[in-house]
């Protein structure tokens, strides 16, 4: 044991000065069990050393953060005076070295400033957004792409990221659905994890790295219709086994911080939800990084008809458990909890223990010995071409193929030499890139037409046409944080660019169209009430399909878009998400085979909007034999399953193989399955695993994933999957007993390639039930 311990607390350990005394300071998780407890208690030790001589207004200060955007020169003033812990949207090196100046130079205590910024996909070099990265189904990969974003951030002055977003999204209506890993609790869970461990490394303070930040806790995905900041009454059942696991793994990961969430939950707001925050994060799950509130909402609370005024709001956001504010300008917190302390409102313990985490974050990552960043280094990091070639690759590994009737894909060389290229997408940066990206320099995105005219053989011509433009009818509230507005074409210019495409359609030998939603129609504030692709494209997409030439329809989406006339006429079908920088080579190397297409669907496709919320593990409930028949003027199934997505080859399950018939209550069971590449051409396919159980305290899911590895196999070749089904993958959350269970019953198993896979067997658990 000791043998263990000693050479990972010399790996993680930092010397800090300490009143004159040189301490080894380790940086352990928060969140999990501490490594070693007397270096936990050194850190605790020097913040308490801290907090001992800090004034009540030096505390609140610690406790608020700011948008420089918004609160402008009052929030360097307030730098200097120490009421600033925290603030963020600053990416640039020099910048951040000065305002960090002004709190170590100024401030009477000296303590460092934490810097945070959205970083979701990407940094300098943009990934594809983060549904998408969860469509490759690949957790390596992703926590690769967020080490990567972690190094840029770092090196530009960034300590802190807004991320991961882990609400789950069963309704694409809401534009956050972007942001996140989709509809499934263990797929959520497995690319929280990857992101924290990306984003922080294997402890908080490892270099290069940055804190990760766990939100929107908790239920933000389940917001009324669809509408982005309407409320959100989730069942405690939906709860506990849809909505929180994947913040369970990021706090089992040891995410350093976790953000509190914008609406009401159940009739009390997230950001005022002691239950919640102090309950469940702390209490229950052992949570001991720091909360930060999302923008403004502390102050917020009022708003909601909740809190009385400002000063009731930060009392109540803090005995709620939320250790820092975020605000626009003007912290509640700063604001008000001295007078709020001085009333009784709040106690001098209450105000410590929001502080301590805080400084305990900024001792961890070393911002006492290294406030300063390193500006001739940023450049040198920023311009590293290895980080391109991941982009690159988590961009091929994302795309999932939705149809490729007769083959069309993968293009052989030479085989079409005058290619036309069609759609508002095909050849815009700002879109390729995606939503919600800051520190890019959008000029380096390799558009659609760009990566064609790098791939296609010498001598294909690539002509674009744009053929529609789109625009939301209510502008986003962020369009001036990012990309240039486009002036808008007159009704007759509409109409001659509508024709200029249709007829270089007509003149080609094959079109490629990139159709879809402009990256600000998905994100925050970027909800819809339709799925149908926005604008004339649909009447675009069927002019070019009545051509007679062969198309193929590259998406350019987050959400799932209504393909009911496109999954029956148009022949090949690529969902291409937001790929980021490397975006428009990475879809080339797609469409002519360079790369060959597995990712597989993080959400269940639907049919049309009427049928959303459509998600595959919902319950059998009465009459299970019509599910198909639920509505009368369309099938109730989906167009595509969730996990669902195609190859350029193909594969053939067999030999699904439990090693038991029957376990006890509390044992394991071990499954596997063969699987064969029975095309011609190597290809990944990810291995599922999905279970039922028949009998409970509370009726089960029909199917829940409880199992998926990503495997490369060559063509014609076999490969074994192994997987483990454990009691923990057995035990749900009941809404009868109210509480965690194992029951003894039978239990379906399936394998295959996506949420309808047929091979089946089963297994029972006997015993008496367990509770956790
Ligand atoms: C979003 C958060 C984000 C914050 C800072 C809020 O509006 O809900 O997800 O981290 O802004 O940009």
């Amino acid at each position: 044991m000791k043998l263990f311990i000693q050479p990972l607390f010399m790996r993680a350990s930092v010397c800090m000065l300490l009143a004159g005394q040189l301490v080894a300071v380790a940086q352990s998780k928060p969140g999990t069990k501490a490594r070693s407890v007397s270096t936990e208690a050194q850190v605790r030790q020097r913040a308490m050393g801290l907090l001992k001589q800090m004034t009540v207004e030096e505390k609140a200060g610690q406790l608020s953060q700011v948008f420089m955007f918004s609160a402008g020169p009052a929030a360097e003033k307030a730098v200097s005076n120490g009421a600033l812990g925290s603030v963020l949207f600053v990416k640039d090196p020099a910048q951040i070295n000065k305002l960090q100046r002004a709190a170590i130079e100024n401030s009477r205590l000296h303590i460092p400033l934490l810097f945070g910024l959205d970083v979701i996909h990407g940094f300098r070099t943009v990934f594809p957004v983060p549904i998408a990265m969860a469509a490759s189904w690949d957790p390596q990969m992703v926590e690769g792409a967020q080490a990567v974003a972690a190094q840029e951030a770092r090196a530009s002055g960034v300590h802190w990221t807004f991320g991961p977003m882990l609400d789950i999204a069963r309704d694409p209506r809401w534009g956050r659905i972007v942001e996140g890993a989709g509809e499934d609790p263990y797929l959520g869970s497995a690319m929280a994890a990857a992101q924290v461990r990306g984003f922080q490394g294997d402890h908080l303070g490892t270099p290069d790295r940055i804190v990760a930040c766990a939100k929107h806790f908790a239920g933000y995905g389940a917001a009324e219709g669809g509408r982005d900041y309407d409320a959100s009454e989730i069942s405690d059942s939906q709860l506990w086994n849809v909505y929180l696991p994947p913040f369970k793994a990021a706090v089992d990961a040891g995410t350093g911080s976790v953000m509190s969430a914008y609406m009401d939950l159940n009739g009390v707001p997230a950001t005022g939800n002691r239950w919640l925050v102090q309950n469940v994060l702390r209490d229950d799950w052992h949570f001991k990084g720091f909360v930060v509130s999302d923008a403004d909402a502390v102050k917020n609370l009022k708003t909601h008809g909740y809190a009385v005024d400002l000063k009731d709001a930060a009392v109540r956001a803090l005995s709620a458990g939320v250790n820092m504010e975020m605000a626009l300008a003007k912290p509640a917190f700063a604001e008000n909890l001295p007078q709020a302390l001085k009333e009784g409102k709040i106690s001098t313990a209450q105000l410590d223990e929001a502080v301590l985490p805080i400084l305990e974050t900024k001792i961890r990552l070393g911002l006492f010995e290294n406030p300063y960043v390193d500006e001739s280094r940023a450049k040198q990091v920023l311009e590293a071409s290895e980080h391109r070639t991941e982009a690159l690759h988590a961009a091929e590994r994302s795309a999932v193929l939705l149809r490729n009737e007769g083959t069309l894909l993968p293009l052989r060389p030479s085989q079409y030499n005058k290619i036309a290229l069609i759609g508002p997408m095909g050849d815009s940066k700002v879109d390729t890139a995606g939503p919600w990206t800051f520190a890019n320099d959008v000029q380096e995105t390799v558009t659609i037409a760009g990566g064609l005219k790098q791939v296609a053989p010498a001598g294909t011509t690539i002509d674009f046409a744009p053929g529609v433009q789109i625009s939301r009818k209510f502008p986003s509230p962020f369009s001036g944080l990012m990309g240039k507005k486009e002036s808008n074409w007159t009704d007759e210019q509409a109409k001659q660019e509508f024709d200029k495409a249709v007829t270089l359609a007509q003149n080609s030998e094959i079109a490629i169209m990139v159709l879809g939603e402009k990256q600000d129609m998905d994100g925050e504030s970027a909800s819809r009430s339709s799925l149908q692709l926005p604008g004339d494209q649909q009447k675009l997409l069927e002019a070019v399909v009545s051509t007679g030439k062969p198309v193929i329809l590259l998406l350019m989406t987050a959400r799932p878009l209504d393909l009911l006339w496109a999954s029956a006429h148009v022949p090949s079908i690529l969902d291409i998400w937001y790929p980021g920088t490397e975006g428009g080579l990475a879809v080339a190397n797609l469409l002519f085979g360079e790369a060959v297409p597995g990712g597989k669907l993080p959400f269940t496709w639907p049919r049309n909007v009427g049928q959303v919320p459509l998600f595959y593990a919902h319950y059998s409930t009465h009459e299970p034999q019509n599910q198909a028949k639920r509505y009368w003027d369309e099938e109730s199934t989906p167009l595509f399953p969730f996990g669902y997505g195609l190859s350029y080859t193909s594969f053939a399950y067999s030999n699904l193989h439990i090693d038991r018939p029957v376990v006890k209550i509390g044992g394991s069971v071990n499954v596997s399955v063969d699987i064969e590449n029975t095309g011609g051409a190597s290809g990944d396919e990810v291995v599922q695993l999905y279970i039922h159980q028949k009998s409970g305290t509370s009726s089960r899911p029909v199917r829940e994933l409880k199992g998926f590895q990503r495997v490369a196999i060559a063509a014609h070749q076999k490969s074994t999957v192994q997987f483990t089904l454990t009691a923990q993958d057995l035990t749900y959350w009941s809404s009868a007993t109210k509480s965690w269970i194992q029951d003894p019953a039978e239990f379906d198993v399936w394998t295959g390639g996506d949420s309808s896979a047929l091979l089946h067997d089963v297994f029972r658990v006997n015993g008496a039930a367990q509770g956790r």
